[in-house]
């Protein structure tokens, strides 16, 4: 028994392929993984910005900004990382169904959320390894809170004190460590032209 056992999917009358058409792009979600400072945030709104001039419907899930609101309940022990991705995994997969690409930029540290995530966007999932190197990422410490957890005043710190699960097959590697912010855009560029299909007309 689950709570929803007595509902009933009722099905859209526009169809994927519709909303392809109109959009002149598939739809899906680009997950974005990696350590805090990383620059999955900055990749994010820059990649949304460019791939909405060059006309794509586009919209950034952030893990930062999630956390106000939809996730404004969850802290940072596994289960509520667990919850928070488990949510933002089902919203992503409404924005890929609606024909957005979608991009999801979350730490989202273990590997088994991440196949929930997947699974929850039937196959429009492309997983994205925004890689930095734990000391890259402490040097950065854009939001001083590496400091903060060295120094205990936070608990459950991704890389610190609780597990990242790096990504074994992902989708493409955007190394932060060796790019440049222009570089790495350009590769994630590319990457979402080759992905996203755009259909003539
Ligand atoms: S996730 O693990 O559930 O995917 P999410 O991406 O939403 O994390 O949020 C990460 C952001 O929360 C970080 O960028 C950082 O600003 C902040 N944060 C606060 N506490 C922690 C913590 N214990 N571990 C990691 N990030 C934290």
């Amino acid at each position: 028994m689950t709570n929803s056992d007595n509902t009933t999917r009722i099905e859209h009358r526009i169809d994927t392929r519709e909303r392809a058409g109109k959009n002149r792009h598939s739809g899906g979600v680009l997950w974005f993984t990696g350590l805090s400072g990383a620059g999955k945030s900055t990749l994010a709104f820059a990649l949304e910005e460019r791939l909405f001039r060059m006309g794509y419907q586009v919209y950034v899930l952030d893990g930062d900004n999630i956390r106000h609101g939809l996730s404004s309940d969850l802290g940072f022990t596994p289960v509520d990382r667990t919850e928070n991705i488990r949510r933002v995994g089902e919203i992503a997969a409404l924005f890929a169904d609606a024909g957005f690409i979608c991009i999801a930029a979350f730490i989202s540290p273990y590997r088994d959320d991440r196949m929930a995530a997947r699974r929850a966007a039937m196959g429009n999932f492309h997983e994205v390894f925004i890689r930095a190197d734990l000391s890259v990422c402490e040097g950065r410490d854009p939001k001083g809170l590496y400091r903060k957890a060295r120094a205990g005043l936070i608990d459950n710190f991704t890389a610190i004190d609780d597990p990242y699960e790096e990504p074994e097959e992902p989708s493409l590697v955007v190394d932060t460590s060796s790019s440049t912010i222009e570089e790495s855009l350009g590769i994630l560029v590319a990457y979402v032209t080759s992905a996203f299909t755009v259909d003539a007309r």
